[in-house]
């Protein structure tokens, strides 16, 4: 059955009223605030209330009578004095110093979800590893006013300083104390409210009057209310209202970040605080935003909930690992009176000013890990010991990706594909948004748009690009529709509470959802990727999930329901954030599978939630081609780099509107730094690929472009090097320089790993005067240019609309490739080029990592990794892989690379004039000529010293 008209009619209805709406209203009155929220509004109103006046004698105190400690694991109920009713708190101790604690009802069969570890956690519930508590030493200490503490002395970190827990009885508090300074503390606050989880005809008298003497907002009934409306929708909450919320603080802290995914600074501002910072608190929660505001708390569509605080003393973090509604109140606040007493008895807490977060979700069990750090490095390490790092890419997906709404045939994906080779600007995909399909059918092409797809794609390959379709979650109602057909047949999409399959709008009309909940729909999903299934794809084609929140146009904020239940009895309500992820991950066991050798796949993913970063890229979503969006893209990127999305990028020149030539020459400039590079425009409009800017523009856009491909084999490395570390790819300058307080709000500037440090242009202007920070006591080489300058200093400079300001921090070897190419693939075999930026000191480091890009042998030890090292004006290469498996596969790789070499080394910042190389290679020396610049600090040039890049040698530079 195909659509009528008049499916449509209602949606039609819809957006013209929209249209008629002022435009900042349509986007805020489609989202809730937090006072729209019952549950949201009933936290603040606690915090206000206990703030305001702090209880005499505390709600929530351990019961002494349930303390245990066994096994790692510490245990205790929390008695709630208005309720008389008890909850269970457990704290175990894990790997690195991480401390996780739990909180819900003490009856697990509560009801409760019981939480997402086994999609979350890189290795599921049982992956992860305890301390062993056999070291472990324990005392209780009691103050004069009778209040216990248990100190628990549990690990050492990575500075040697000892670490303990310190739990008191009551009011409860936990902190965690490093070199006996608090570093994170949890309830201090006071801010700890549970609602328990009750059947409906099981609510107790008291917990009505609590409830409804904190509920004093006009949209929420006096009673506590099992069902909450918001517009025209009515959430039934079957299982009652089960929320719960809690302070985090970071003493000592000046600086928050993380909790992606907000159009807001990378700082996170305080909230509840509107001429600071906000007045709403930062939202979690996955939703498809039209035209999204800069510069918002507002909850766009991913959500990370990892927050990092640092200071001077110390970077710490927090994971609250719960992917329903999520709201997080940022506050800084002085040494809280219900801890004045803690204080006394546990030394070494910071007075003063200090960072707290309030963390209010909707369902779920409480379930937090602290982040001990003290270190950045420490921090990212232990946070991807939970979650996983980024996952090897595609080598050909860290090339430029050329999208738009829509390439309309495939004459015109072919002739973009010529004028990028007539114009010599590389790049290695091209993207075919959802006007492809037969009628928004995804799996399907438009065979009258598209007569071969699969010559098209050969014809693409052929140069070693790639296409990448739109397949959104939705699948359109329709019998005739083989998939559609055969989910419902199979019972494999989410169903109503009557048992009919879920129905909603989206660019289809009326359509279905997979319950990825399910595994067997969610493999059945996965196995539509197949070749056989997939009609007229190839190994060149790869995914795009897009519209997975999921993004439901007649839902409640653009959404689905939270009372639809999934497989398994679990609510909507409860894994909301995870939706989208579960899509992704579907999609990329798919792409793995489909090959007779299991391929890395690619799906790029607009919905995420920790962990994504295991199954693919993700984007910032629909922005607008002005320059604020441009300069908000700086601090999205970064925020997701944090919390472990490193693959990330915003659409280069802007979504919606036209970008002038100027403002697209600059989004490509900073888009080339972006982890995911792509540029895509929205159906509306203006063409805009880089000819038909004409010149100027095309050819900054092209040295952009290039400038991105030389350094391949740098990105490349990072994006291995985190697989190891954690480390963020692309880099607040805090995390490589944190004791310098001036960096700690700073976005303009950025590193890209521990080398690159870029100062984009985000404003408008044909000559930008930009200030650069260049903080360190180091030289700090110009990436374009011979020009070199000592630091610490903060230099001003024009930047023309030709150029930008990339230095690269002295100390720092980067491998590139230099000769201009149309795709990644065709430089796969081409040389190295070695450029040695000197340190102050005169020595310099660098790293490079090869595997063949696409299969998964890397894991059987299929790469290389080599380390360089510069230092008396010796340069070496050594292995440096962490451990060395010797496979067949690994023998296979280093055999199809024996031959490439290392074409030239450049050495900059030269106080000397070399003449000759020593070069030693398996035992032989040989020696080739050295050219130097004259000038002070110049540039030698050993060219092609024809040294292999899978060989251990060293290169000594001589005077005669
Ligand atoms: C959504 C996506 C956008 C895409 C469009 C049509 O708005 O965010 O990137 O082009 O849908 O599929």
């Amino acid at each position: 059955m195909r659509c009528t008209p008049f499916s449509f009619l209602p949606l039609a209805l819809l957006f013209l009223l929209l249209l008629a709406l002022p435009v900042e209203m349509v986007k805020n009155s489609d989202f809730k605030t937090c006072n729209e929220s019952r549950f949201c509004r009933l936290h603040r109103e606690f915090a206000t209330n206990s703030t305001k006046t702090p209880p005499k004698v505390p709600r929530y105190s351990l019961n002494p009578a349930t303390i245990d400690f066994t096994d790692s694991k510490f245990v205790a109920n929390i008695l709630d004095s208005q309720t008389n009713q008890e909850l269970s708190l457990s704290l175990s101790f894990l790997n690195h110093g991480i401390v996780r604690f739990r909180i819900q009802e003490t009856d697990q069969n509560s009801g409760r979800y019981q939480g997402p570890g086994n999609y979350v956690l890189k290795d599921g519930e049982n992956g992860l590893q305890k301390i062993d508590s056999k070291n472990f030493k324990i005392e209780v200490n009691t103050s004069p006013e009778g209040t216990k503490t248990h100190l628990i002395s549990f690990y050492q970190n990575s500075l040697g300083e000892q670490m303990q827990l310190a739990i008191t009885e009551s009011p409860w508090t936990i902190s965690l104390l490093q070199n006996n300074k608090t570093t994170i503390e949890v309830n201090t606050r006071g801010l700890f409210n549970f609602e328990h989880i009750n059947k409906k005809q099981e609510v107790s008298s008291s917990q009505e009057q609590t409830s409804e003497s904190s509920e004093s907002g006009s949209t929420v009934a006096q009673k506590p209310s099992f069902e909450e409306k918001f517009k025209n929708w009515v959430d039934s909450v079957p299982k009652g209202p089960q929320s719960f919320g809690i302070d985090i603080n970071f003493p000592g802290s000046s600086n928050l970040y993380g909790i992606p995914e907000h159009a807001s600074p990378l700082s996170l501002k305080v909230t509840r605080d509107d001429k600071e910072g906000y007045s709403e608190p930062y939202r979690l929660y996955n939703l498809d935003v039209f035209e999204y505001l800069n510069d918002s708390p507002m909850a766009l569509y991913g959500s990370v909930p990892f927050l990092i605080s640092h200071s001077l003393e110390n970077t710490v973090g927090l994971f609250w690992m719960n992917p329903s509604e999520t709201w997080v109140d940022v506050s800084k606040t002085q040494s809280p009176a219900l801890l004045n007493l803690f204080n006394k008895y546990v030394s070494g807490s910071t007075s003063g000013n200090k960072m707290s977060s309030h963390w209010i979700s909707e369902s779920g069990v409480l379930d937090a890990f602290l982040i001990p750090g003290p270190t950045s490095k420490d921090v990212f390490l232990q946070y991807s010991s939970l979650v996983g790092t980024t996952s090897l890419p595609r080598e050909f997906s860290l090339g430029y990706h050329q999208c738009r709404w829509n390439y309309l045939d495939q004459a015109d994906v072919l002739e973009v594909n010529d004028k990028f080779e007539s114009n010599k600007i590389p790049y290695d995909v091209i993207w075919l948004d959802i006007e492809h399909t037969d009628g928004k059918r995804y799996y399907t092409w438009d065979n009258k748009k598209f007569p071969d797809p699969v010559a098209m794609q050969e014809k693409l390959a052929k140069h070693g690009r790639k296409l990448v379709n739109v397949v959104d979650p939705h699948i359109k109602v329709d019998q005739d529709f083989r998939v559609s057909k055969e989910a419902s047949e199979k019972g494999y999409f989410i169903k109503r509470n009557n048992g009919e399959d879920y129905k909603g709008w989206c660019w289809p009309g009326d359509s279905n959802w997979i319950d990825y909940f399910n595994p067997e729909a969610s493999k059945w999903i996965s196995d539509q990727y197949s070749f056989e299934n997939y009609n007229n794809t190839t190994p060149a084609l790869f995914v795009w999930n897009d519209m997975n929140e999921p993004a439901v146009f007649n839902g409640p904020e653009i959404t689905m329901e939270k009372d639809i239940v999934h497989f398994g009895g679990i609510e909507h309500r409860d894994v909301h954030n995870l939706y989208g992820m579960l899509v992704q991950k579907a999609t990329a066991e798919g792409l793995i599978n489909r090959e007779p050798v299991r391929k890395r796949p690619f799906v790029l993913s607009r919905s995420y939630f920790a962990g994504t970063q295991r199954y693919g890229p993700v984007w910032t979503g629909d922005n607008t081609a002005d320059w604020e969006h441009l300069k908000t893209s700086v601090s999205m990127v970064l925020s997701n780099c944090l919390a472990g999305i490193n693959f990330n990028g915003a659409d280069v020149g802007g979504f919606f509107g036209n970008p002038n030539p100027e403002l697209l020459t600059r989004w490509y400039q900073l888009g080339i730094w972006y982890p995911f590079f792509r540029a895509h425009s929205h159906i509306d409009t203006k063409r805009r690929e880089p000819w038909l800017l004409g010149e100027p523009y095309m050819t900054y856009i092209r040295d952009a472009i290039q400038t991105r491909y030389r350094l391949l084999p740098y990105w490349y490395t990072l994006f291995y090097e985190n697989t190891l570390t954690g480390m963020p790819i692309v880099r607040p300058m805090w995390v490589e320089f944190p004791k310098q307080s001036g960096l700690f709000d700073m976005y303009e500037q950025f590193m890209v790993g521990p080398a690159l440090m870029v100062t984009p242009v985000l404003s408008e202007g044909e000559a930008v005067t930009q200030r650069i920070y260049f903080r360190s006591q180091e030289s700090y080489h110009d990436l374009f240019s011979d020009y070199q300058l000592p630091g610490p200093e903060t230099h001003d400079t024009m930047t023309m609309l030709g150029s930008q300001s990339v230095f690269v921090v002295g100390g720092h070897i980067i491998p590139t490739k230099e000769r201009p190419r149309r795709s990644s693939q065709l430089m796969k075999h081409d040389p190295y080029t070695l450029t040695i930026y000197t340190s102050m000191h005169g020595s310099s480091k660098g790293s490079l990592y090869i595997d063949d890009g696409e299969t998964l042998d890397y894991e059987k030890g299929a790469f290389i990794y080599r380390e360089f090292n510069y230092t008396g004006a010796t340069l070496t290469s050594k292995d440096g892989a962490p451990s060395s498996v010797d496979s067949p596969a690994k023998k296979k790789f280093i055999e199809s690379i024996k031959h490439i070499r290392v074409e030239r080394i450049v050495v900059r910042g030269m106080m000397n004039s070399f003449k000759r190389a020593i070069i030693n290679e398996n035992g032989k020396e040989r020696s080739v000529e050295v050219t130097c610049t004259k000038e002070k600090r110049g540039v030698c040039t050993i060219r092609d010293p024809a040294v292999l890049i899978t060989e251990d040698w060293s290169i000594r530079l001589s005077f005669d």
